[in-house]
């Protein structure tokens, strides 16, 4: 046997009592013929103690260095009244080493492990087997661990079976790019990796499997940001025979029981929303409902004014021209609202209008602003009582295309609410609901909001009529400003199916090509079905109060997409390629 205790759970209980301990040494010191080793495992760190009484083993304990690999024998005995160490667990204890064994010796770390030590995530992520070894890291890994077995036992008492689905598939549409897996067996032909279960979790409840669920990794080549990671992991579930009412109530007592079981919070009764509102007040469809600032329209108000940068949007149905009033933001600095600028540049506005107000009782002379000269007296004061301002406050102007406003000025009062700290509570959940079918892509032609199986709720008549102004019966749900969840009742018609292919101007012969099998399905008594997806790493990282998704995945993937620690991707072998009847074309350079 290697050991009876963990080094962090060693207690006063046990005070006299021989313990044998294995782990890593955190720290050795050397105090005048005395060494005391702090000796660290996954429960945490204990004291260990070696006078010149334990012979040859002090002369060991001497040599090991930090990260060694020790196994120590010793006596659990009560720290003097001045050396108890009330931040540690084991702080009152410590154990008289009476016999050690080096089990490994470790090279000096390419990092120090003390947490407070701010280290390049480029190195953490080479090294991530020694980042995990500090304690944050593994609190993280513990309460993914505890919040994964929570849903599973929430799920399946509610009836849902945990089915596995392939890795290796076709093609499954959510908007981003696939990873695709060579076939040997068929040269030239590639398996797609799942951007999510979806079909095949829509396929298990045409087998009447009724409700499934399954903790699943998805794989997409998009975008990295701070919140995304080309492989991830969703809560996946899905229910026969259920409105959205349903799922969304499940979804909400799962992640509620969550947040109750692991966090002590009450999350409340989640508030729904719909896209339209959302994206009118917020700016944004997933609205951070913890900052009580709002976007507000102001076009009506310059559609007759010279300024062009303004009366241009006002008078054009794409744009919209919305202010964003900050209560107290007249105290925000020149260079301040330069940086803002550059912010906002980044979603495409070509510039951040702004207004102080100093003194309102004065008329625009108690404003300050590069654009009253612009706007006039007259419809500057209309704007400032539209926006109810006040002494004290500024307020932020955007003007452009409807989706460069909302972007822009939804970002900035997210920016602003974390600068000035302006949150009114610590948890704001919310769903959003009644989400276009369809937006349009810039070359033309419609795209699925959410993805093409999910059900409108007007008619067909109506849907091939104006798709673009078709609602569907999905919903997201939304924490703290992240897309937390997303989901949906499908259609379970093939000719509704049918028809919202024909919409997204996808011909006949590819829509057998890529989901005959989907059409055939709905075709052999399809039930009514719904369901929905949580985004388990964005939970982890919201619950540990993270604001990287790397930080709540064991070996994630840098924002490029590779691996720092196993150096993935890499290039494979000619005969590899030869085997799969792939040839690499170097880049033309
Ligand atoms: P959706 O694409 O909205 O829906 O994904 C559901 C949830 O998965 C999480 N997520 C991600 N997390 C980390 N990195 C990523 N790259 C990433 N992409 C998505 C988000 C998101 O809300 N099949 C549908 C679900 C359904 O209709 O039931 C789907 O995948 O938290
Ligand atoms: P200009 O006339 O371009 O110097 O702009 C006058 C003010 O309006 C500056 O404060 C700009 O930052 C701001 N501005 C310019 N374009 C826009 C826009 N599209 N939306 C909001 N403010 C803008």
């Amino acid at each position: 046997m290697y050991r009876t205790n963990y080094c962090g759970l060693v207690t006063q209980s046990q005070l006299d009592e021989e313990v044998t301990l294995c782990g890593w040494v955190d720290r050795r010191r050397d105090h005048g013929g005395v060494i005391f080793i702090d000796l660290r495992d996954r429960e945490g760190i204990v004291q260990v103690v070696f006078d010149p009484d334990a012979g040859a083993f002090f002369a060991l304990a001497d040599k090991v260095r930090t990260e060694y690999v020790l196994k120590v024998r010793g006596r659990v005995r009560a720290r003097s009244a001045e050396t108890v160490n009330a931040a540690m667990n084991t702080g009152e204890v410590e154990i008289y080493g009476v016999h050690l064994e080096i089990l490994n010796e470790a090279l000096t770390p390419p990092f120090q492990l003390d947490q407070h030590v701010v280290v390049g995530e480029d190195v953490r992520l080479k090294y991530r087997y020694m980042d995990l070894r500090r304690a944050d890291m593994q609190k993280s890994l513990r309460l993914r661990s505890a919040v994964s077995n929570s849903i599973r036992n929430y799920l399946s008492e509610h009836g849902f079976l945990d089915v596995e689905t392939p890795i290796m598939t076709r093609a499954t549409p959510e908007g981003a790019r696939d990873y695709l897996i060579p076939s040997r067996t068929y040269p030239g032909q590639f398996f797609a990796m799942p951007q999510s279960p979806q079909l095949f979790k829509q396929m298990l409840m045409v087998a009447g499997c009724d409700r499934y669920y399954q903790i699943a990794k998805c794989f997409r080549d998009e975008d990295l940001r701070a919140d995304r990671q080309p492989e991830f992991t969703q809560i996946d579930v899905e229910a026969s025979f259920v409105d959205e009412q349903d799922v969304m109530a499940l979804a909400e007592q799962m992640i509620s029981a969550v947040f109750a079981e692991h966090m002590d919070v009450d999350l409340g009764e989640f508030p729904r929303m719909t896209y339209a509102e959302a994206m009118h007040r917020f700016g944004s469809d997933k609205p951070d409902m913890r900052i009580p600032l709002e976007l507000v329209e102001i076009k009506d108000l310059l559609a007759d004014i010279e300024f062009k940068v303004f009366a241009g949007p006002a008078n054009d149905p794409n744009c919209r021209v919305s202010a964003l009033k900050v209560p107290g933001g007249a105290t925000i600095s020149r260079k301040q609202i330069d940086q803002y600028t550059k912010f906002v540049g980044v979603y495409g506005a070509k510039g951040l209008a702004w207004i102080k107000v100093n003194a309102l009782e004065d008329g625009v002379e108690g404003l300050q602003s590069p654009i009253i000269k612009f706007l006039g007296e007259a419809v500057t004061l209309d704007i400032m009582h539209r926006l109810q301002a006040q002494n004290g406050d500024i307020v932020f102007f955007g003007a452009d295309k409807s989706q460069v406003v909302s972007e822009a000025l939804g970002a900035l009062r997210c920016r602003i609410g974390a600068d000035l700290n302006l949150y009114s509570c610590q948890w704001a959940p919310l769903w959003v609901v009644d989400f276009p079918m369809f937006e349009a892509l810039d070359g033309g032609g419609l795209t699925p909001l959410h993805h093409p199986f999910t059900a409108p709720s007007c008619s067909a008549e109506a849907l091939l009529k104006a798709p673009a102004d078709a609602l569907s019966r999905a919903y997201d749900v939304v924490l703290n400003g992240y897309e937390l969840g997303g989901g949906s009742i499908r259609i379970h018609d093939q000719a509704m199916q049918t028809n919202v292919f024909d919409v997204l101007g996808i011909d006949s012969d590819e829509q057998r090509d890529k989901f005959g099998f989907l059409l055939d399905a709905l075709q052999y008594g399809a039930p009514p079905h719904g369901g929905i997806a949580l985004g388990l790493d964005r939970l982890m990282m919201l619950m540990l109060g993270s604001d990287s998704i790397r930080d709540v995945i064991a070996f994630p993937k840098t924002q490029s997409a590779a691996c720092l620690l196993t150096e993935a991707p890499s290039p494979v072998a000619s005969s590899q390629l030869r085997d799969l009847g792939i040839r690499v074309r170097k880049s033309d350079s």
